[in-house]
């Protein structure tokens, strides 16, 4: 059994334990993002039979849980995700949890594993989650707007790089009847203009259809309305108008 203990008594002599936690406080005036990612989403995916290369089911499930991270700590001013990431935005002067990384992360990846538990059955009708998901996750500092902005360039970058391979790859085996190791032998050392060619002539799809109805689907802004802080209003504008072309 627990004794409480008198205020006095607080200290213990093992208390000097408590000098070995480590914390990285994130730099002043930066700005922060903090992205989860989906541990071992690859197994997760193919043991409920996801749709390859996307589903939406499993990507609204995302968008859900982003909703309710944004929900949860209104400080958020955007969130942007793809596959099984998102990436949320937190304005340079925020001061949540003291700026403490291990804290944000921690408490961001926790939240959003736990939501995706308890909206799995909204989204992914009638078929039990087989084990509990987890996601890890890191917090970034990154130092001007210019920043901001092409770290979401990059992660819209690597989602369509992504997302027009497994295009390609399953398009070569469902369309146009290829097994997945010729599949991948025709894939190999091609560039994007290659893969959007193979795509349009062996399996009959323009990935401009592909890719615009992806990016309004991954590019969930879920944020404030409100947002009319001037630096993070000039962030919002170029993104992702301006990237699309760039990446
Ligand atoms: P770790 O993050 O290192 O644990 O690896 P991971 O297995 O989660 O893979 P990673 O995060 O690099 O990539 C995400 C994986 O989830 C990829 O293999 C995607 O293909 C898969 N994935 C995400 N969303 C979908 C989807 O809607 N459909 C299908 N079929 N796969 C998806
Ligand atoms: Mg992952």
């Amino acid at each position: 059994m627990r004794r409480a203990c008198h205020p006095s008594m607080a200290k213990s002599r093992y208390e000097y334990v408590k000098k070995f936690e480590q914390q990285t406080v994130l730099l002043p005036g930066c700005w922060t993002v903090v992205r989860v990612d989906g541990d071992k989403f690859s197994s997760l995916v193919k043991e409920h039979n996801f749709q390859k290369p996307n589903d939406d089911r499993g990507l609204e499930l995302m968008t859900d849980c982003a909703r309710e991270v944004m929900r949860r700590w209104p400080e958020i001013s955007l969130a942007y995700g793809h596959s099984d990431e998102f990436s949320m935005l937190l304005p340079s002067g925020c001061e949540l949890y003291g700026r403490r990384a291990e804290k944000l992360a921690s408490s961001f990846a926790a939240l959003f594993a736990g939501c995706y538990v308890h909206q799995w059955g909204n989204r992914i009708k009638n078929v039990p989650l087989s084990a509990p998901p987890a996601f890890d996750g890191r917090a970034i500092a990154l130092p001007s707007s210019l920043c901001v902005r092409d770290y979401f360039c990059w992660r819209q970058a690597d989602c369509h790089i992504n997302n027009l391979h497994n295009t390609t790859y399953y398009g070569l085996m469902q369309e146009a009847g290829l097994s997945s190791l010729e599949a991948n032998q025709k894939l190999k050392g091609t560039s994007s203009a290659n893969k959007n060619e193979i795509l349009f002539t062996l399996c009959g799809i323009n990935y401009n259809d592909v890719s615009l109805s992806l990016l309004l689907f991954t590019f969930k802004c879920v944020g404030d309305e409100s947002l009319d802080d001037e630096e993070c209003g000039n962030v919002f504008s170029q993104f992702p108008i301006s990237c699309t072309g760039a990446c």
